[in-house]
């Protein structure tokens, strides 16, 4: 059972982000709306409902029995009106400052005054959005990560004008569903998760660029060194680990050598360059057919939900 106040959600976009943000709501009880101002939408987005809960019927962590009643209760309109009564309304439409602009102003003429509205833009600063938006105090960045269906992370932005009851309540919300919210007091680009990971994509692209390892050499860095410490254990931990005093001499040491480029990521804009856009078109820094691609993203889902129900 979610937070009492939140009986009724509407999803902005039936995207593939709407779509899973979306499919997470109806088993707790929540009447959940997805709305899009494109009809055709729909059927792609039921498609990534059926296709997101293969992987959790797969590995246990749903019933077939509780994805039909997922599927079946979630309502698809094109019709403003299902804002009327939203006590909560995600917004998961393009990230264009404009499309967002026109959204929020039209909704705001309609939803309830205290209907709590967040965002989950990728990027887009937290208080610019919030000027479009009557009573901003009701107004946060509510930012998942994909594949939303099985990463338990939702980064809740506070803006300038944002009211401690409102992430109060979307934080008991995410809690009562399982997820694991994290507040952030401060609106900051990136939010945590994109600033960290780009700082560390950062270094390894200069570690590419400088010849001193391939991908495929950072990839296995990562995976059987970093990664494995980050997933069963902690960065901060990590630290504790190993010991305060040593960590804070080698930082002392190797921040002057670490790579602080401030403007482009000369390596990205490369692959770019040469039309390579990763498993859209199977060109990246490594190959794939569609039928791999699949399959990757099969195998990646199932390892993180059996991670997680560990
Ligand atoms: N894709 C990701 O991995 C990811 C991860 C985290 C956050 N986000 C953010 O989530 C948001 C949505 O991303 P996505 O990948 O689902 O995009 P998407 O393009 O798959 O879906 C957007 C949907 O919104 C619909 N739409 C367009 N204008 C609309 C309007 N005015 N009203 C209602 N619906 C409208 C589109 O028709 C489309 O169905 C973006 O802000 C994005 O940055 C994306």
């Amino acid at each position: 059972m979610v937070e009492p106040d939140i009986r009724h959600i509407v999803v902005a976009g039936a995207g593939l982000m709407g779509a899973i943000i979306a499919q997470s709501f109806p088993q707790y009880d929540v009447h959940t709306t997805i709305y899009s101002n494109c009809e055709d939408d729909f059927e792609r987005a039921r498609q990534i409902v059926a296709n997101c809960h293969i992987a959790l019927i797969e590995n246990g962590a749903m019933t077939r029995e509780e994805s039909e009643k997922i599927q079946n209760a979630l309502v698809y309109t094109v019709d403003t009106e299902c804002f009327r009564d939203a006590q909560l309304v995600i917004e998961a439409i393009p990230e264009s400052i404009d499309i967002k602009k026109a959204f929020y102003e039209m909704i705001c003429a309609i939803v309830p005054d205290d209907c709590i509205i967040a965002s989950n833009t990728s990027a887009i600063s937290i208080n610019e959005l919030a000027k479009y938006v009557t009573y901003p105090e009701r107004f946060c960045g509510t930012h998942y990560l994909n594949p939303a269906h099985i990463i338990p992370l939702v980064e809740i932005t506070c803006g300038e004008q944002t009211a401690q009851h409102t992430v109060d309540k979307l934080h008991q919300v995410f809690t009562d569903m399982g997820k694991k919210p994290v507040m952030l007091k401060k609106d900051v680009k990136g939010f945590l998760s994109n600033r960290l990971q780009f700082a560390l994509l950062r270094e390894a692209t200069y570690l590419v660029e400088s010849g001193v390892a391939t991908p495929e050499d950072i990839d296995t860095v990562l995976k059987y060194g970093n990664g494995l410490r980050y997933t069963c254990s902690r960065p901060f931990k990590i630290v504790d680990f190993g010991g305060m005093d040593v960590f804070n001499s080698v930082a002392k040491y190797l921040y002057p050598d670490l790579s602080d480029e401030k403007v482009c990521n000369n390596l990205l804009q490369e692959m770019v360059d040469a039309d390579k856009h990763g498993i859209s078109n199977g060109k990246g820094f490594y190959s794939y057919t569609s039928e791999s691609a699949i399959e990757e993203e099969k195998e990646r889902d199932f390892k993180m939900i059996k991670i997680l129900h560990s």
